[in-house]
């Protein structure tokens, strides 16, 4: 996701703006830029970067009187972070400008008729289509920006919050929104937009909130006009009154980073398969992939190489991978890997898996990889990380920036994407059959609403947390698809609330572990429908017999598990292959809570750092 900031009204623009993109680094830091409308004609200025970069670069570019403006900082989807590739874009006669939050899925399509009709094209964003696309129609259909915006998100698909100004008419700013959020704030006779109310809330607590496929012509010395983008019809708009203060409207009004990014899983799994699965045409389209997948089918085994929670998402990818594409796929964690002088050869293909794509360890492990011969694929969270830029080829999670350290969101659009890559081929290979198939992009196309539903679970699991939160050990148990799982769900414990705690197969309980089992140790397992169903209920009642307390994650409408267990975490019925994607969620979540009420940093706990860079 990346931060837009505009003004219009009677102050000077640069400073608001600039104080804006600050407060909105949050949401993305790999560029900045920023237009200014300065009497004449337009300043701007932008950087690969922080927007500290960027203040440096205006200092010696631009001249940055004007009250007419918009910056943005960058959290890249298309295009490496570079100059050129930053925001705002101009149209191609200089009198547009535009800055973009969001995906344009039709952006190469658009791109190419325009160009068939003489325009040209200098960075690789979708954002400077989109800026042509409204230019075109101005042109052509002679009207006036605001009908020409109109006019040409009616033709895109993807998600976006745009605000663009036209040099020839600098007394308004045009917005839009459709799945990115964007917030607008009334001043007295000045206005103010952003993707939150951040950069605004000092001068201004009255805002509209855009709604999805609205827009709004902001322009001085009247009322701001909100409109339907499918028919302009106008709509009148909700002016609230903020009460929240700065840091809460970072946290999007949520206590802290990580439980904003739990939140944001349903829209960011979501933004992470858009104009990539088409279940209804039966499609998945993985840009990174198309080329390379000869080596994947021909591959005499997938080896995963990723840390930590990323570590997790591989062993969930070798189920999947195994059980569809019939690949056989090892789990390797990164720092063991690029030491124990592993055979590779050109018959290998390696995913490397990396949220920050910039972990120490993943990067030594791709660089052995590749001098022994063997194809590097990356999924990472982070465009033009490191790790993308050693891979052969890859695929982007797009679940915007993770500052929580404790990785959620990220997991999920792990999954998300290694499911789609297997699906793909298992189709290719012909191991999946047509109905299945199908079957499977239909329920992954629905994960998003299962997520919203588990999530509804937070003041149920927040109680069971109250329970448990001075417990010393946890253990987490799970089988199949779900034992990776328990892993992770263990692993956002620990490194949360500082309990220890294990995960473990639940079959694995009687070659040791059940000997912890008492009163003390409360055992969280995954019980959900499963081929492995009875035997977790046969697991769970050898763990009652010796008194230990159980937290069970089952789907809902269960009644066996209930009669057995003390606390129960209900998901909805998904597929078992996909369940990974849901039975996190509680766990996720029962983590969270213990935390908080244990007092602890939940964002940054201790002796951990977001990216370990180092061996
Ligand atoms: C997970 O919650 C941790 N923050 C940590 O294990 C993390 O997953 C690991 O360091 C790998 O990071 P990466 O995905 O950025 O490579």
């Amino acid at each position: 996701m990346c931060g837009i900031v505009g003004y219009i009204g009677s102050r000077q623009a640069y400073p608001i703006i600039l104080n804006g993109l600050k407060r909105l680094e949050y949401r993305g830091y790999d560029s900045a830029g920023i237009a200014i409308y300065d009497g004449a004609g337009i300043q701007l200025s932008k950087t690969k970067g922080k927007v500290s970069d960027l203040e440096k670069r205006v200092k010696k570019e631009i001249k940055t009187t004007g009250t007419l403006g918009i910056g943005h900082t960058r959290w890249a989807t298309h295009g490496v972070p570079n100059d050129v590739n930053s925001h705002p874009h101009y149209s191609n006669s200089g009198e547009l400008v535009i800055i973009h939050n969001g995906i344009i899925e039709n952006y190469s399509a658009i791109k190419k008729a325009l160009i068939k009709r003489g325009y040209s094209f200098y960075s690789e964003t979708d954002t400077e289509v989109l800026v042509n696309l409204i230019e075109d129609i101005k042109k052509k259909e002679n009207v006036k920006l605001g009908k020409a915006v109109q006019i040409a998100l009616n033709q895109v698909v993807g998600a976006y919050a745009i605000a663009v100004f036209d040099k020839m008419k600098p007394d308004e700013i045009v917005v839009a929104k459709l799945g990115s959020p964007l917030a607008i704030g009334i001043g007295e006779d000045e206005f103010f937009v952003a993707s939150d109310a951040t950069p605004f809330i000092e001068f201004t607590n009255n805002a509209i909130y855009l709604e999805d496929e609205e827009m709004a012509i902001i322009r001085l010395g009247r009322e701001v006009r909100v409109r339907k983008i499918k028919n302009d019809s106008l709509v009148v708009p909700y002016v609230q009154e903020l009460q929240l203060n700065l840091e809460q409207i970072e946290k999007g009004g949520y206590d802290h980073f990580m439980l904003k990014e739990i939140y944001e899983q349903p829209s960011v799994i979501k933004d992470t398969y858009r104009g990539r699965l088409l279940a209804s045409e039966g499609i998945i389209k993985l840009g990174g992939l198309e080329d390379h997948i000869q080596k994947f089918i021909n591959a005499n085994r997938v080896i995963i190489v990723a840390c930590g929670t990323s570590w997790h998402a591989g062993l969930v990818a070798e189920y999947i991978f195994e059980d569809w594409a019939r690949i056989p796929v090892e789990v390797e964690y990164a720092s063991e890997f690029r030491y124990r002088n592993p055979i590779i050869t050109e018959k290998d293909v390696v995913i490397a898996i990396s949220q920050s794509g910039e972990t120490a360890d993943t990067l030594a492990a791709i660089k052995l990889a590749k001098q022994r011969g063997a194809f590097v694929y990356g999924v990472c969270n982070v465009v033009g990380s490191s790790i993308s830029r050693e891979t052969h080829s890859g695929t982007y999670t797009h679940a915007g920036p993770e500052i929580g350290v404790a990785s959620t969101k990220a997991f999920t659009t792990q999954i998300t994407v290694l499911t789609m890559i297997a699906l793909k081929l298992a189709k290719i290979k012909g191991t999946i059959s047509q109905s299945n198939y199908m079957k499977h992009l239909r329920e992954l196309e629905m994960i998003p609403h299962h997520v919203e539903e588990a999530l509804k679970s937070d003041t149920k699991i927040r109680a069971i947390a109250e329970v448990f939160q001075d417990a010393a050990n946890f253990l987490y148990l799970g089988r199949g698809y779900n034992f990776p799982v328990a892993l992770e769900g263990a692993l956002k414990l620990k490194e949360i609330s500082y309990i220890h705690a294990e995960g473990y197969p639940a079959a694995e309980m009687k070659h040791g572990p059940i000997a912890l089992i008492d009163e003390q140790m409360p055992v969280v397992v995954i019980a959900v429908n499963s081929n492995h169903y009875e035997k977790v209920v046969s697991n769970i009642e050898e763990i009652k017999a010796r008194n230990g307390k159980i937290i069970a994650v089952v789907t809902e409408g269960d009644s066996t598990v209930k009669e057995l267990a003390d606390y129960i975490m209900e998901v909805p019925k998904t597929p078992e292959t996909l369940s990974p994607l849901v039975t996190t969620i509680p766990l996720q979540l029962l983590s969270y809570h213990i935390a908080v009420m244990l007092g602890r940093n939940v964002d940054q706990p201790r002796n951990l750092a977001k990216s370990v860079t180092v061996e």
